[in-house]
């Protein structure tokens, strides 16, 4: 049976998304946001964010997936849905669960960029740092951590486990 260790409590998730959701309040202030999530992992983390934002905000979500990711910083990243807003002129905040090797991240912010927004910035949950192929500037991260496979919270493994309130280590 794999083992799940306490990594964040609900408690400590919830304090630090307020933190930040005021920052970036701030950071925004009288401008209007397009968070874009990344799905499936940022749903959870979305939802609660958005709800501690005091500036106004659309939402649309976008799904990436990535091959060869870890094995070579080449790895192809394919968009397998698209968002519905048309961003240019527009202030657009990538909402992501996890930062691993930075390359969907990277190519997301290119991506966007093609259609002349007027910003992009990237909200992530977790900024993870072992395997960090490309350099990306997570704007407002929540929490850090060296290394590790992370579940719960919107984090899966094999879909499994997106549903816990706190996020875990999983030990296999
Ligand atoms: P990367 O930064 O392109 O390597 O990909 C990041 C994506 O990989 C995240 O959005 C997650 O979907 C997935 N991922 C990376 N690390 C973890 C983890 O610890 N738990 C769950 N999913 C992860
Ligand atoms: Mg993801």
């Amino acid at each position: 049976m794999p083992e799940l260790v306490p990594f964040l409590t609900k408690e400590e998730i919830d304090s630090k998304i307020i933190e930040v959701a005021r920052a970036i309040s701030e950071d925004y202030k009288d401008r209007e946001i397009i968070l874009i999530g990344t799905l499936k992992g940022s749903f959870i983390f979305l939802a609660d964010l958005a709800r501690h934002l005091t500036v106004p905000v659309k939402v649309d979500f976008i799904r990436a997936s990535s091959y060869g990711a870890g094995t070579t910083t080449s790895g192809k990243v394919v968009i397998t849905k698209d968002i519905n807003f048309d961003i240019k002129g527009k202030d657009v905040m990538i909402i992501e669960d996890i930062v691993d090797t930075g390359l969907t991240l990277s190519h997301l912010i290119e991506y966007f960029k093609s259609y002349e927004p007027r910003s992009v910035k990237v909200c992530a949950l977790l900024d993870k740092h072992e395997r960090r192929d490309v350099e990306v500037t997570v704007d407002y991260s929540c929490h850090t951590l060296e290394e590790g496979f992370l579940v719960g919270y919107g984090l899966d493994y094999n879909e499994e486990y997106r549903n816990l309130p706190a996020i875990y280590h999983l030990k296999l």
